[in-house]
């Protein structure tokens, strides 16, 4: 959670601050700020709420050639200015933005005595820290050095001083990248590489316990040794317009719309890899999926498409409960991931205890570069390039279609399973239309003043029902629950009253019936039925068409459901792209 990101060079450092936390602001959207780094002092400027339409012409500070910027999620104290980042040393001389935990800042704070915080944050530790060794003698980077490595806890940390013409970064468990400009000496310091794509392309990943110093060069060394690192810079071909608006009102339409063509681009994996990753599963026993929130549920659709396909067994866990399956892990095991971020801590934690146990890891993950493309043994990229709206669409259908490929390919029908996806893939795009966004959209008019409302499916399209739940959840903050469509006489039938609406999620495969007669059940009780069918069925009171795409209905079915979110967010006047409470990364436990 919460972004940062650090300018040094020719150009204007405020307005480049101020648009790179605009590009980060789904990480964390609580408060924000901004500091400059002048020759005497350095001049901290911070604002609770988004950062929204504020320009640069608006701040009324002086800057030079450095600044630093954080748009934050609350972790230690409440939304206020006061707990904004960047924080300063006593002296206002130094100057951190942090992401991540300091879990000992108690233990810290207790020992700075004659330090004045100001702040409930963890992260007022650090500057403090740095300033107390600044003060017994030692320069800006070996003072920052030996502040962190004092640090227990997850952390990326950009830090400031006046009169030092240079920024320092390090990290811990959180991402930080540096963006290699095309001035001379011009750096860009950052969560993620939105925030710095319209200068730079060339980038340069930090790993754990790495610190940077940008200042005439760029040196890499770690933190606790002080041993210099040598990495090359990589080229990241992704498009600056991929991560802007555009036209759209909001990125999760854009996003929603652009699944016209994610299907086939996750699948655009060579032969030899997928089916390197096949033996992998194939040699494995008692593997598992891990992830997270609607990434695991496509986790958990993964259970069924290997069943279904590959007739092989795979367990599931949602990242932060796996580590109590430890004990049923061997070297046989080997454990898939997904992830859009490739950074959500409980799966690196949950990677820590399997790596722990000797299993090897594969992960599926849409951003090239994150720390689980690195410490996984393998990783597919989905290709869905930058998602930005906290609400997981085209990535989720990305990530979708390579584990569907995956099970085809441990089966042996490689290319039946392409031949099906690319089929998919076609009739999104030509569903896709105004006027079936419309319809849609006429939909949630009709039900946008409900407070719950309930979806239901079976076999594949059982943890669609699932991530249904959370798509409308998030973005509308209506009460949605996904059942198994079975399970709605076992309990939760009985919520059901006139009017209520029910989505039911429908494939034209041995579970079709079954899906129906639940929906029979719920209309019984004065459901509202809304189907998401290949067929109209006289059960549904609103039927969304989708195309019959076999194995691959978990793709479709969702698309409709992410558009009805949308629209019902809209219409209930939420911002879809930014949930309360919500952050894109959740790069805490
Ligand atoms: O980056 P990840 O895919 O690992 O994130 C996992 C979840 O936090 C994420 O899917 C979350 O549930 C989305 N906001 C849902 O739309």
């Amino acid at each position: 959670m919460c972004g940062i990101i650090g300018y040094r060079g020719d150009k204007d450092s405020k307005r480049i601050v101020i648009e790179g936390l605009k590009s980060l602001e789904y990480r964390g959207y609580d408060s924000w700020g901004i500091a400059t780094v002048l020759n005497d002092r350095v001049a901290v400027f911070k604002k609770v709420g988004k950062i929204g339409g504020f320009s640069a012409d608006q701040l009324k500070m002086e800057a030079g050639r450095i600044a630093i910027g954080h748009t934050r999620w609350a972790t230690h104290g409440n939304v206020t200015e006061a707990n904004a980042h960047p924080h300063v040393s006593c002296d206002g001389k130094i100057a951190v933005v942090h992401n991540g935990i300091i879990e000992n800042y108690q233990e810290l704070k207790a020992e700075l005595k004659d330090h004045k915080f100001v702040s409930q944050t963890d992260t007022e530790i650090i500057p403090h820290l740095i300033e107390g060794y600044v003060r017994e003698g030692y320069g800006f980077v070996e003072a920052t050095k030996r502040a962190l490595s004092r640090l227990e806890g997850r952390f990326a940390v950009v830090a400031v001083m006046a009169g030092y013409d240079g920024l320092i970064g390090a990290r811990r468990g959180s991402p930080l990248v540096l963006g290699l400009g095309g001035g001379e000496r011009e750096y860009f310091i950052a969560s993620d590489i939105p925030a710095f794509l319209n200068h730079t392309r060339n980038v340069v990943f930090l790993e754990d316990n790495e610190l940077v110093v940008l200042n005439k060069d760029y040196r890499i060394m770690n933190i606790k040794t002080g041993e210099d690192i040598k990495r090359e810079p990589q080229h990241i071909d992704w498009d600056a317009a991929q991560a802007e608006k555009g036209d759209y009102p909001h990125f999760m339409i854009k996003e929603v719309l652009e699944q016209r063509d994610t299907v086939s681009r996750a699948i655009k994996q060579s032969d030899g890899e997928i089916m390197e990753v096949a033996k992998m599963l194939n040699d494995s026993f008692g593997s598992f999926f891990v992830a997270c929130g609607t990434a695991g549920k496509v986790a958990l659709a993964g259970t069924y498409l290997f069943s279904r396909i590959a007739n092989k067994h795979v367990n599931f866990s949602v990242s932060s409960e796996f580590p109590n399956y430890t004990h049923f892990l061997t070297d046989k095991t080997l454990m898939i991931v997904v992830s859009q971020s490739g950074e959500t801590a409980d799966t690196l934690e949950a990677m820590d205890a399997a790596r722990a146990k000797g299993v090897k890891i594969v992960g599926v993950v849409n951003v090239m570069g994150s720390t689980i493309t690195r410490q996984a043994d393998r990783f597919l990229l989905v290709k869905a390039g930058p998602e930005k709206c906290v609400a997981s669409t085209k990535a989720t259908t990305g990530q979708l279609a390579i584990v569907t490929l995956l099970a085809y390919a441990c089966a042996g029908r490689l290319e039946e399973g392409r031949e099906l996806l690319e089929d998919a893939s076609a009739k999104i795009n030509a569903i896709l239309t105004e006027e079936y966004v419309a319809n849609i959209r006429a939909l949630a008019e009709k039900i946008k003043g409900w407070e719950s409302m309930y979806i239901i499916g079976r076999g594949l399209n059982y943890p669609m029902a699932l991530e249904a739940a959370i798509k409308v959840q998030e973005v509308s903050y209506i009460h949605a629950e996904g059942f198994a469509g079975g399970e709605l006489k076992h309990g939760p039938i009985a919520l059901i009253s006139n009017g209520t609406p029910c989505i039911v999620l429908v494939a034209n495969d041995e579970t079709k019936p079954d899906i129906l007669s639940n929906a029979v059940e719920v209309k019984a009780r004065g459901g509202f039925i809304i189907g998401v069918a290949p067929k109209n069925n006289e059960v549904f009171d609103f039927w969304i068409p989708v195309p019959d795409v076999g194995n691959a209905s978990p793709i479709v079915n969702i698309i409709p459901v992410q558009i009805l979110a949308y629209h019902l967010a809209v219409l209930r006047g939420c911002n879809p792209d930014m949930p309360r409470n919500l952050a894109k990364s959740v790069t805490v436990k």
